[in-house]
């Protein structure tokens, strides 16, 4: 038997049509782009935690010589969120990023170990993490939930958890 799976996203022309609040949010992900260490790849990705508790916590990407070292922005991001507030939940999560050597003009999508990473968090609170994500210009997607980025995940439940 063949099965579809459709994931549902929504697409806005542009960061003006978020809410307010989802703008600055996005603007602080922007914001954090400046602090990236990305000497080797040039490519400066910040991201903007929106937590429960009306906190917000930023990440960017940390390259590293030995480069499977460095680490992406939304898991500098998530794991600063899950160490400093442990017990909070996420509500949104805002990704963007520019490059120091093309346009980045279409939404910046989180890596698969990125992925991987923040789908524990959604798991661990129980409540959904919604993904905006933009390039340093251009449409911003949106979608309702991590789960929705990673069909056929991999979690506790594989473990008997
Ligand atoms: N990177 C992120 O920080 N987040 C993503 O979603 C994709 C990629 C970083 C990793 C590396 O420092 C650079 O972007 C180029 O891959």
């Amino acid at each position: 038997m063949k099965k579809t799976i459709e994931i549902p996203y929504e697409e806005l022309s542009s960061e003006k049509e978020l809410s307010i609040e989802e703008q600055n949010l996005l603007a602080m992900a922007e914001e954090a782009t400046k602090n990236s260490y990305s000497p080797y790849s040039k490519f400066h990705v910040g991201a903007a935690l929106l937590l429960e508790n009306g906190e917000i916590i930023t990440g960017n990407n940390q390259e590293n010589a030995a480069y499977p070292t460095g680490l992406c922005a939304e898991r500098v991001a998530f794991f600063y969120s899950g160490a400093k507030y442990p017990n909070v939940p996420i509500k949104t999560v805002a990704i963007t990023a520019y490059s120091e050597e093309i346009p980045v003009s279409s939404p910046v999508p989180p890596c698969g170990d990125c992925r991987q990473a923040m789908i524990e968090y959604e798991e661990r609170y129980g409540k959904k993490i919604r993904v905006i994500m933009r390039g340093a210009t251009g449409k911003v997607i949106i979608f309702d939930k991590i789960a929705d980025l990673l069909p056929f995940h991999f979690d506790n439940s594989d473990l008997g958890m």
